[in-house]
């Protein structure tokens, strides 16, 4: 967890690829910890070398209405000197494999902050379609940012 709450903060204070804009506490991803489990709709995978925490993809609740139960929302984030080298690849298609598995997660929504060519790369290569773009749906750092919503549809 506090691997996890480090990369996390280091987008947080350093970058718009996150929306979260505060910085989080062991605590906070403590209670973060408990909404997953190893079948469902909300899963977590760990990327590790060497022993070491480098990443996650999760699966997430995408909006509190509870027709939106069915859709989950994806989130992947790396440690900054571990991107770039397929690590990505290899969690978010562990997570997508699972959401396949799955048997009630039906769409997977990935949100991502433009531009971000790593995570819109990523998301083409695991078969996300564009659902289309928040036009400046975002404030952070004193501009708006678009957000591109890509949605994979599970094929059942
Ligand atoms: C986005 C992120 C998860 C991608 O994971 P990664 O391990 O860096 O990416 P991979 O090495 O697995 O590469 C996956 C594909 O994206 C491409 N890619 C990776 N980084 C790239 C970059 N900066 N620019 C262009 N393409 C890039 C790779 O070349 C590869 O495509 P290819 O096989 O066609 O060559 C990772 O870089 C990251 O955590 N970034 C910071 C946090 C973030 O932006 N999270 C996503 C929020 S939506």
């Amino acid at each position: 967890m506090p691997a996890l709450r480090d990369i996390l903060n280091h987008y947080i204070l350093n970058s718009v690829v996150t929306f979260e804009m505060v910085e989080l506490s062991l605590e906070n991803r403590k209670t973060w910890f408990t909404q997953f489990s190893e079948t469902g709709r909300y899963q977590l995978f760990i990327a590790e070398e060497a022993g070491e925490v480098v990443g996650y993809a999760a699966s997430l609740r995408f909006h509190q209405r509870p027709a939106y139960a069915p859709s989950v929302m994806s989130s992947i984030y790396l440690h900054p000197d571990h991107t770039g080298k397929g690590i990505g690849e290899k969690v978010y298609t562990e997570l997508m494999e699972n959401m396949k598995l799955a048997e009630d997660v039906h769409r997977v929504y990935g949100l991502v902050v433009l531009p971000n060519p790593g995570s819109e790369r990523l998301h083409e290569k695991l078969g996300f379609q564009v659902a289309g773009v928040l036009n400046e749906g975002g404030y952070k750092f004193g501009d708006y940012h678009d957000v591109r919503m890509y949605e994979h549809r599970l094929g059942k």
